[in-house]
């Protein structure tokens, strides 16, 4: 049932401001700023490393969430594709908390990654969709996402929900270590409490950002930029968009642009810049003028303080609502789900079920 929506992907990324919702209070309480576990066990003092694993969308939550633990809660952190992980066999260092993302539960090369870390990792934890899933029975720890089922081949609130998990997680392992002042804590989790709100503001901004997509489906190669936060965003936009428009789109930090792929840059290849009004929205413009300075024609998503800031010279905006910077990955995933979206309707192309894609990827 698609509620009345064309697609259940267009389903899917509307029901995002509800399921995070549920998300939240399944792990916040109303009232105090505990961010409560399933098992009350996990104390963080206890872990020295973390090593997060997944698949697709899910190691773009994963790259997200290190940002995440290493900012707020001082941990290293080491991301790996599953299916490079499970194969180099990576030394386990003493007080590793390995954790694995999966919607499905049951991808077969993160389900392999996990057993490598039976016996090796102090402890296995899993942020998983499916709870009766492979991957949730086999770990010590599992953490649901409640998004609820999702249809649609593209993951979409399977990945805002994954990103919610892996935020808390981090903030209660910021609060354990002692690295997080009080009114950071209550600034981050009233913000968390709220998003649902925040969201849905986003979500309208859906009529503009048709409207560009309109003009990128008409492109061979798209651009995807961020820097921080936004660059694991960025990635991600980038294979929303390969995945059921079949257009090709790659991802770079910004800074990385000018070590090789500016040379792309010309007058028939959109660059979609994802740039909240940040520490590092200053640098972001910078890398956005050497794109244009070389024809490149510039989507700009910003917040009002943004376009402000920076809109000389670009070719197509968006504008998001305002939100702390490190909640913006999750508020950001709306505008680069609907460009994928809105282009791949542009385009024609099933949405629901792209060309040569499983929901689940069993084997290897
Ligand atoms: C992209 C997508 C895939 C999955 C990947 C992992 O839209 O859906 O990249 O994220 O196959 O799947 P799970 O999360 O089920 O392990």
């Amino acid at each position: 049932d698609k509620a009345g929506h064309k697609h259940f992907m267009a389903k899917e990324i509307a029901e995002q401001p509800t399921v995070i919702a549920q998300t939240v209070q399944r792990y916040l309480g109303a009232e105090d700023n505990a961010i409560t576990l399933p098992d009350d066990s996990l104390d963080f003092n206890t872990i020295s490393r973390l090593s997060l694993v997944a698949c697709g969308t899910a190691y773009f939550a994963c790259l997200t969430a290190k940002y995440w633990f290493e900012r707020l809660a001082g941990i290293p952190v080491d991301v790996d594709v599953a299916s490079e992980f499970r194969y180099r066999e990576p030394p386990i260092p003493a007080g590793t908390l390995a954790l694995f993302v999966s919607q499905s539960g049951e991808t077969a090369d993160t389900l392999a990654a996990l057993r490598y870390c039976k016996g090796r990792a102090a402890r296995i934890a899993s942020v998983v969709n499916v709870p009766e899933s492979s991957i949730a029975r086999e770990s010590d720890l599992c953490l649901p996402t409640l998004a609820g089922t999702e249809i649609g081949v593209a993951s979409t609130k399977a990945f805002t929900c994954q990103l919610t998990v892996l935020l808390l997680l981090a903030l209660r392992a910021a609060s354990d270590r002692g690295r997080l002042d009080e009114a950071r804590k209550v600034e981050l989790l009233d913000g968390l409490r709220a998003l649902p709100n925040t969201l849905n503001r986003a979500l309208d901004v859906s009529s503009t950002l048709e409207d560009i997509a309109q003009d990128l489906a008409e492109a061979q190669d798209i651009l995807f930029l961020g820097r921080g936060l936004m660059y694991p965003l960025a990635l991600e936009g980038a294979l929303k968009l390969k995945e059921i428009s079949y257009i090709h789109a790659e991802a770079y930090a910004s800074g990385e642009l000018k070590h090789g792929p500016i040379a792309l840059i010309d007058t028939h290849m959109p660059v979609v810049v994802f740039a909240p009004h940040d520490a590092l929205f200053d640098k972001s413009v910078s890398n956005m003028q050497e794109v244009m300075a070389r024809g490149g024609k510039v989507v700009f998503v910003t917040d009002r303080k943004g376009w402000a800031a920076g809109q000389e010279g670009v070719w197509r905006h968006a504008i998001m609502p305002d939100v702390d910077p490190i909640l913006a990955p999750i508020l950001y995933a709306i505008p680069a789900q609907l460009l994928a979206y809105h282009t791949a309707v542009a385009k024609g192309t099933d949405v629901d079920q792209p060309r040569n894609l499983a929901k689940s990827v069993t084997v290897e």
